[in-house]
């Protein structure tokens, strides 16, 4: 694939310095509704008796906001910019990009008017009602034409490996969105869901866990492939890993969604199948994570001095620690103490907080001053503060949902000698509550760090200028 281009061409780059900015906007936004959810389920009224404010209502306009907005708008900014500087060409349609762009926000904007409405399909991380589907539909097929006609005008012949994670996340989601959204409208924001019963469930869990596999993993994955090397100033560990960790990675995913449903009307040998290929799923994350971790050989020395690579390096950590605890999770008689108690809700914001938020915060430090002609941010202290800031908000909020969430398996199971229930109920609500007040505290520490990095963005943007990079000469050799 060889085409010219005279020198004097620049990267399209002003639909990724929008995207980057909104995914900071939309940070700060989607964990400051988290921290309310956090305040609320440890005072129940401060939903003020308020409908829109109450916590069914915020919670998924949480989740909408966290992962398609923050992380969806990090998502398709940063692989507008990866994918023109590994295949040295500019944006294919620029002017798509731009209703890319445009027409995500519109879903972000119409998320956030009819989530508190209390519009919703019912369907956990798929909530938003059909007119808003067919809108997800048209952006996300512009994304993949943008996307994948800048791959197919490269100017080098090798595609390299972070466009083949973010490539998988564009086609895995376009599948997963089609699918379990297949539903009968019954006026303008309510519908039916085309299947029904447990096929219903097993419809919703193949693409909750994909969603996790693809959103949640395969698009940062993308993102570890080019900013940790990028940072470290260090080619991939191995490149031939790299290869064996896409493909390995992108089979099993799709098979591991029934171990959200152990223990109910989905046929038991389904749910074996979920177990096993969870198990599986260990080794394809953690040879991901060694590979990313690895880069670092020979560069070790900058985490003592480097906040960006420190983000880098601890994202990868937690993607290692929450892919152990995933598995684990999996085990039939592991899930039948972990379902239905924080300690799900503690996994996932090892991988959320953990490991989607560093990865975005550290690859968004990097490429943020880039964009506006700085070589670095405004406030590197301020990285570094925001870094120890979010990192003991982590930790706090998951050590507390871990405890809470064994102890209330713990006490839900326990039994008298004579059958009885030892706890009620509400005994292992009231001893939560200590939990939520240390879950609240690390979540607002995570959120202060997220307005410490709003400050030094903004601070950076308005003494920088929005650059126009030059390409390249168009070179033969492979990129690493
Ligand atoms: C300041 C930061 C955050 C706080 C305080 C926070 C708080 C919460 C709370 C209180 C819940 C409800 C838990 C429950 O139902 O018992 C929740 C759910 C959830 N949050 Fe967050 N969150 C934060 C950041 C994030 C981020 C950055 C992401 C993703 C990138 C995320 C993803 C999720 C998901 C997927 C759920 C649903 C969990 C489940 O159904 O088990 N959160 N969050
Ligand atoms: C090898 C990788 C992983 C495996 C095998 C795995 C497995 C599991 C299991 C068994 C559950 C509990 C299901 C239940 O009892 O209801 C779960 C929940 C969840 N996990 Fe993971 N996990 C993995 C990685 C991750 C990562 C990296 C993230 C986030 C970035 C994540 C996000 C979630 C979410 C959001 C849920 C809650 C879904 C819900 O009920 O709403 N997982 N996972």
């Amino acid at each position: 694939m060889q085409a010219t281009h005279p020198s004097s061409v620049t990267y399209s780059d002003t639909v990724v310095r929008q995207f980057a900015l909104m995914s900071v906007v939309w940070g700060v936004v989607g964990m400051l509704v988290g921290v309310v959810i956090a305040s609320q389920l440890t005072w129940p009224e401060l939903n003020f008796g308020i409908p829109w404010l109450s916590y069914g209502r915020l919670r998924p306009l949480h989740t909408n906001a966290v992962i398609f907005a923050f992380g969806g708008c990090a998502l398709m900014g940063t692989s507008f910019h990866v994918a023109q500087r590994t295949c040295q060409t500019r944006l294919f349609a620029p002017k798509l990009a731009a209703f890319v762009f445009w027409g995500w926000q519109a879903v972000i904007v119409a998320a956030a008017i009819s989530l508190p409405l209390g519009y919703t399909s019912g369907k956990e991380y798929a909530e938003l009602e059909w007119p808003i589907d067919i809108l997800i539909t048209l952006v996300w097929v512009a994304y993949a034409i943008v996307f994948f006609g800048t791959i197919g005008r490269r100017t080098v012949r090798h595609i390299y490996v972070a466009n083949w994670f973010y490539g998988a996340f564009i086609i895995a989601v376009a599948l997963l969105h089609l699918v379990n959204s297949a539903e009968m409208p019954a006026g303008w924001m309510k519908s039916y869901s085309a299947y029904a019963g447990v096929q219903d469930a097993m419809v919703q869990w193949w693409y909750g866990h994909n969603a996790v596999g693809f959103f949640l993993t395969a698009g940062f994955l993308g993102m570890m492939y080019y900013y940790i090397p990028k940072q470290a100033g260090r080619p991939v560990y191995s490149y031939r890993l790299s290869i064996v960790h896409f493909w390995a990675l992108i089979f099993t995913y799709m098979w591991a969604g029934p171990h959200h449903l152990h223990y109910t009307a989905l046929p038991d040998w389904t749910q074996s199948i979920g177990m096993v290929f969870s198990l599986i799923l260990l080794a394809p994350s953690w040879g991901g994570m060694i590979n990313g971790v690895m880069t670092l050989s020979g560069a070790w020395h900058k985490l003592r001095t480097d906040p960006i690579i420190r983000f880098l390096i601890v994202a990868l950590s937690f993607y290692g620690m929450s892919t152990f605890e995933g598995p684990m999770m999996s085990i039939k008689t592991v899930n039948a103490l972990s379902h239905y108690t924080d300690w799900t809700v503690g996994h996932v914001h090892s991988g959320a907080l953990g490991w989607v938020g560093f990865i975005t915060m550290g690859s968004l430090y990097y490429l943020i001053p880039r964009l506006y002609g700085r070589t670095e941010m405004h406030s590197v202290r301020a990285i570094e503060v925001h870094f120890w800031v979010a990192t003991i908000g982590v930790v706090l909020y998951i050590a507390a949902m871990w405890i809470a969430g064994v102890m209330q398996g713990l006490m839900w199971r326990s039994v008298n000698p004579d059958g009885t229930l030892t706890y009620t109920f509400v005994e292992g609500v009231k001893a939560t509550f200590p939990y939520y007040l240390v879950r609240l505290i690390g979540g607002l520490l995570y959120l202060s760090g997220m307005l410490v990095m709003a400050w030094n963005v903004w601070m950076t943007v308005i003494a920088g200028r929005s650059v126009r990079t030059p390409i390249p000469l168009p070179v033969v050799a492979a990129h690493a």
